[in-house]
């Protein structure tokens, strides 16, 4: 018997995920110097990490000889604070990515069905595949989650509902009032995964912890990787009903967070100038690239999280281009939108030097 007859059988059906390249692949295959390279394709912090964060993790390697906190106790206790939760109602992982997993080793099996909008992130498809599950796509004809349409997609089978807010790739943001309304209109069988990775660049984000001290079935997901600049270490973590993260916690691994990464998430969560500094930069370099793309004739959406999301012709020929040149974008054709490419907004060169190319590309 060979590997492919001994594999399980979803494992063929599983999409495969294509991350950016690594600045170090660019420069290599393009026989660039690594600090000539831009990388705006992941949506990482363009300024960096957390200074907070980086202190605390350095002091941290002095204990590295002993395993984590399993139960990420001092960084829960950071978190609970700015939602007023308890520390049962909280669950940290090596990134919020590891929390959409365990959402499946919990509720999703063959059979089970997962509601998620057509352009939404391609990991909540890749775990419903996983797990055997249906993925119900619904349109997202203006790029935002059509609200209506998903709760008129859910059915007796479905356990899980996935809306991002803003959402990746595309940036937009359903208003708080279509959010609460759909939030009300939850059936009592289905968890809705609301997942707030970009939240911290909005104006102001909407709050479901209301709705999770009425007993609504709701999860959502904060991660590290963005604002705080800690893309590297793997940290996010989701808040819910503390029934629902009791579950998730029997199907984690012990010690899946380690203790460089818990030291990193308590002293970025103090690092309040940090944040408010990103976040004033980030909005200035959305108006510049969305200015500068649209006087290109470019139709671009500027959305509400670090990344714009622009209509370009050939995503993959422009891609190529710029990464010649030693700027990374993301095209997005495995989103099923050949047509567009997603832009990290970054510094103030970095997103002058990406319209000069863009320009000099037309
Ligand atoms: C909408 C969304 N959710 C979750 C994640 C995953 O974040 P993490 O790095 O914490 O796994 C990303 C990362 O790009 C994202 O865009």
């Amino acid at each position: 018997m060979n590997y492919q007859e001994l594999a399980n059988p979803g494992v063929f059906n599983q999409p495969i995920y294509v991350p950016g390249k690594s600045l170090q692949t660019v420069a290599h295959e393009y026989g660039l110097s690594i600090n000539s390279i831009d990388k705006l394709a992941s949506n990482e912090n363009p300024f960096g990490a957390s200074p907070f964060a980086y202190h605390s993790m350095k002091k941290a390697l002095e204990g590295i000889q002993l395993y984590p906190d399993s139960d990420c106790t001092a960084l829960k206790q950071e978190i609970s604070k700015i939602f007023d939760l308890g520390s049962d109602q909280i669950i940290v992982g090596n990134g919020s990515n590891e929390i959409i997993e365990l959402l499946g080793h919990v509720f999703l099996r063959p059979g089970t069905e997962v509601v998620l909008g057509s352009y939404s992130f391609i990991v909540y498809r890749l775990v419903a595949n996983l797990f055997g599950a249906t993925v119900i796509d619904v349109p997202m004809d203006d790029f935002k989650h059509d609200l209506g349409a998903m709760l008129e997609a859910i059915t007796e089978n479905t356990r899980i509902v996935f809306v991002a807010s803003p959402n990746n790739p595309t940036g937009l943001a359903n208003s708080k009032a279509e959010i609460n309304e759909f939030v009300k209109h939850m059936p009592e069988h289905v968890i809705l995964c609301f997942d707030e990775a970009y939240a911290e660049y909005q104006v102001s984000a909407p709050n479901l912890v209301p709705f999770i001290g009425r007993g609504k079935k709701i999860i959502c997901l904060r991660t590290f990787s963005k604002i705080y600049g800690l893309g590297g270490i793997r940290l996010g973590y989701g808040y819910g009903n503390s029934n629902l993260i009791s579950l998730l916690n029997r199907v984690r691994q012990p010690f899946n967070v380690n203790t460089i990464a818990q030291a990193g998430g308590i002293g970025a969560l103090k690092d309040n100038s940090f944040i408010e500094y990103c976040r004033k930069k980030n909005e200035v370099g959305r108006k510049v690239l969305v200015d500068g793309l649209s006087l290109m004739g470019i139709e671009v959406y500027g959305g509400s999280a670090n990344f714009v999301f622009a209509k370009i012709g050939d995503g993959q020929k422009v891609f190529q281009s710029l990464q010649s040149e030693g700027l990374i974008i993301r095209p997005l054709n495995n989103y099923g939108l050949p047509e567009f490419i997603r832009i990290t907004i970054g510094t103030a060169e970095q997103n002058q030097r990406l319209l000069s190319l863009i320009q000099a590309y037309r």
